[in-house]
This record gives C-alpha cells, sequence and structure tokens, in this order.
C-alpha cells in the first residue's frame, strides 16, 4: 500500500485507515458490538487502564469500529487524532468544554447551527461561560472581542444556513497572535473542498450526520485535534496532566478522558460502519453536490419568484472570493439559500414539491429543503432570528446528486404553482 499522504483525496478516503489484515480478510471494518472487552490477565487490564496499551476496555471508552473512524477522518483532515462521538453537537460540545470553565469567555462567528447558538448563547451561559458572536467574515470585529478571558476562537467553515465563508487562514494568524487555538466546524465544506488544519487551523469538529455518511441513515460528531498547539500553563492551567500524559496530543485527550467518557457521548459502532460506507463515496458525492448545486443555483436565480439567493458559487455572494481562494476551486458546496415572497409562499413553494423531500437534515444524497423560521428556529425570538439571518421568507435547500434537470423541473413546477 503506497503511504496515506502519496494518494490522492479520491484514493486516499476510500483506502486510508484500511485494514484487511486485521479483519479476517473483510475489506470493509467490521462491526464490532460489544459493550466490553475480555482482559487475558488483571495485569493487562490494569496496564490498558494505565494508558500503556491501545486495548480497548468498555465501548464507553473506546471501540475498535469507531477507532478505525477515527483514524480515517484523521488522515482525510490531516490531523494527530480523533474522538468520534453520537452528535455533531456532542463533538461540539466537548471539542468546547475541555477549553473552558466558569468565568471564561471565547469569540464565534455568528453565522452558527441553530443548536450550537442554543448551546454557546443560553447553555453556556447558565455555567459562567460567554460566547462573544462576531459577524463570521469580520475578522476585524473578531479580533477585537478577544481578551484575557478568551480561550479560544470558533468557526464554521460555510455557516448554516447563512453560507458565509470566513478566512480560515487569516482567522488562524489572529487567534495563534493571542495565544489562541482556533477550532472549526468543517460540517458543510467537508475535507473535500477545505482542510482547516492545512489554513492553520488546530481542531476540526464535524457532524458526520451530514456529507460524511451521505445516505441520512446515522447520526455521528468527531472531533479531530491538529496536534500542534501550545497550551500554556497561564491560560490553560488544567491541561498539565494531560502534557503529561499524551504530549501533542493533550488537547484529544482531555476532550476524551475528561468529556467524552464522562459525558457518555459514546457513538454506535454501527453509526461509524455506515459512515465509513458514505465516506467512501464522499469524493464522488462532493464532485456531484457541488456540480448540481451550482446548476441549481444558475437556474433559481433566473426565477422571478425569487427575491434574493445565496450561494457561495455565485459570483456577486459576498463570499464568492473567499470561497474561490479557501476551496481551492474544487466548487462551493451542496447547500443554497434563497428567498421568496414570504412565509405563506415559501410554505405553498414546499407542499408543492413532488420529488424534493421537506426535512430537516442537510448533506444526504436526496434533495431537502426546509423553512428554517417556522421549524428549527421556531422559539427563537424574533432580535434573535434577524441577528442570524434567519428572515420568515428564508428557504435552505441541501442538493442531492439526482440528475439536476430532474431537481431543476420539481423546483420549476413548484415555483410556477406560487403565481
Ligand atoms: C454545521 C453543523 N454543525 C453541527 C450540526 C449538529 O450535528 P448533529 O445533528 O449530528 O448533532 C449540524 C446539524 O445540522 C450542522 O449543520
Amino acid at each position: 500500500m503506497p503511504s496515506n499522504k502519496s494518494l490522492r483525496f479520491h484514493t486516499r478516503v476510500i483506502h486510508a485507515a484500511q485494514s484487511p489484515e486485521n479483519w479476517d480478510g473483510a475489506t470493509i471494518a467490521p462491526i464490532s458490538q460489544t459493550a466490553s472487552h475480555l482482559h487475558p490477565t488483571a495485569e493487562n487490564l490494569s496496564s490498558t487502564f494505565g494508558g500503556k496499551t491501545t486495548d480497548h476496555i468498555y465501548m464507553r471508552l473506546t471501540n475498535p469500529t469507531n477507532r478505525v473512524l477515527e483514524e480515517k477522518m484523521s488522515l482525510l483532515e490531516g490531523g494527530k487524532g480523533a474522538v468520534a462521538m453520537s452528535s455533531g453537537m456532542a463533538a461540539i460540545t466537548n471539542a468546547c468544554m475541555a477549553l473552558l470553565r466558569a468565568g471564561d469567555e471565547f469569540v464565534c462567528g455568528n453565522s452558527l447551527f441553530m443548536s450550537t447558538y442554543v448551546l454557546f448563547a443560553n447553555v453556556f451561559k447558565k455555567y459562567g461561560i460567554t460566547a462573544q458572536l462576531v459577524e463570521s467574515t469580520d475578522l476585524e470585529a473578531l479580533e477585537s472581542a478577544i481578551n484575557d478571558k478568551t480561550r479560544f476562537i470558533y468557526l464554521e467553515t460555510i455557516g448554516n444556513p447563512k453560507l458565509d465563508v470566513p478566512d480560515l487562514a487569516r482567522a488562524a494568524e489572529i487567534a495563534h497572535n493571542h495565544g489562541l487555538p482556533l477550532l472549526v466546524d468543517n460540517t458543510l465544506a467537508t475535507p473535500y473542498l477545505c482542510r482547516p488544519l492545512e489554513m492553520g487551523a488546530d481542531v476540526v469538529i464535524h457532524s458526520t450526520t451530514k456529507f460524511l455518511s451521505g445516505h441520512g441513515d446515522a447520526t455521528g460528531g468527531i472531533v479531530i485535534d491538529g496536534g500542534n498547539f501550545n497550551w500554556n500553563k497561564e491560560r490553560y492551567p488544567d491541561f498539565q496532566p494531560f502534557i503529561d500524559r499524551k504530549g501533542p496530543l493533550a488537547y484529544l485527550d482531555k476532550v476524551w478522558r475528561e468529556h467524552h467518557i464522562n459525558f457518555g457521548t459514546t457513538q454506535a459502532p454501527l453509526h461509524s460502519y455506515l459512515t465509513m460506507i458514505g465516506l467512501d463515496t464522499l469524493a464522488i458525492r462532493m464532485e456531484r453536490y457541488t456540480q448540481n448545486a451550482m446548476q441549481v443555483a444558475n437556474f433559481l436565480k433566473e426565477r422571478p419568484e425569487l427575491t434574493w439567493i445565496n450561494y457561495p458559487g455565485l459570483e456577486e455572494s459576498p463570499s464568492h472570493q473567499t470561497a474561490v481562494k479557501q476551496f481551492d476551486g474544487k466548487g462551493f458546496g451542496g447547500v443554497i439559500a434563497f428567498g421568496l415572497r414570504d412565509q405563506k409562499t415559501c410554505f405553498k413553494f414546499i407542499d408543492n414539491l413532488q420529488l424534493i423531500y421537506h426535512l430537516a437534515n442537510l448533506g444526504d444524497c436526496k434533495s431537502l429543503v426546509i423553512h428554517p423560521y417556522s421549524s428549527q428556529y421556531l422559539s427563537f425570538p424574533e432580535d434573535t432570528r434577524q441577528e442570524l439571518s434567519i428572515t420568515s421568507d428564508l428557504i435552505r435547500m441541501s442538493v442531492g446528486i439526482e440528475a439536476s434537470e430532474d431537481i431543476c423541473e420539481d423546483l420549476a413546477r413548484s415555483l410556477d404553482s406560487l403565481s
């Protein structure tokens, strides 16, 4: 097998972390469906608890199937290690909590997935932690919000559902100038379009539920550690035991040992298995999502029923230039946001679709739409919705890999019915 680094992404995504010789010749990582693992001697179990072996103990700690996904995702993102968890939100919670104590602050872009926003703005607040929200692409505002209490910077590669694209290399530079790590939720871009660690970010987080699994069949999340950040004693006083134990992987050890294990955010091995089957086709699916999304965006922008449209692939999108630079000309992802006259029109449009599914998810093979204002953001106060650009005329569409003609025909049929 050639080394991982010499292989192109399309090959790597299939062959990374493959180990048939350890799987009785199986070409897919077996599902290791066991809560606990036998140990031959008391000495062996004691050594494993002491971190002297990498044997498995108990599913909440580690699992052989999950470990393959962790190795694979770490290789694809260019990290030094990863921990798989039960959902994207579990990954975000653990990734942040490992850096925070009561009284701390962090700075994040305000273009955030709905539950991430609730976690940051409402839940953390109850524990004395303050999220300083700034416009995601306004890096001057981001820098100005940093103070002595700041512990990290947090951004989404492509904000959901605003679809803005912050300059990650510049954000990493700002973070490092202040001795802070940059954490990036790379869910909408995937390592096919963008590898934040290569741009200077320190930690990458994914909801594997979306494009990585690609079939809407398994929830999951993962935290990937770049392993390069210097966790200095002044700002991160509780890191020392983890540094002593794991050196450059101190952060990941803290995420795993202190939070993942004790919060019980265990990933089901079946979900890791399904995610890895999805990963085999990630590169070709991403090619297709991005081609289809570009065609659908070009089709939609000509339709008179639309009051506005945003897709990073459109030249008129405020994030187009950053996206071109950051995604290496490989496309702009599969999610489009657009406006119709009002909420009533949005409902009619959704109800008249015949092919495109109406549900709360994205990154599936199938095309999906949702009206975020009346669903995910239903209970949000109006001023918060405005702050997050969740307007009552907004439709979010996740373009699938069907024939683009069929997607556009379904959209056209439904848009025609509005007049
Ligand atoms: C950008 C982003 N991050 C995180 C999540 C949360 O992932 P999960 O639903 O797997 O918890 C989502 C879910 O839609 C998302 O879009």
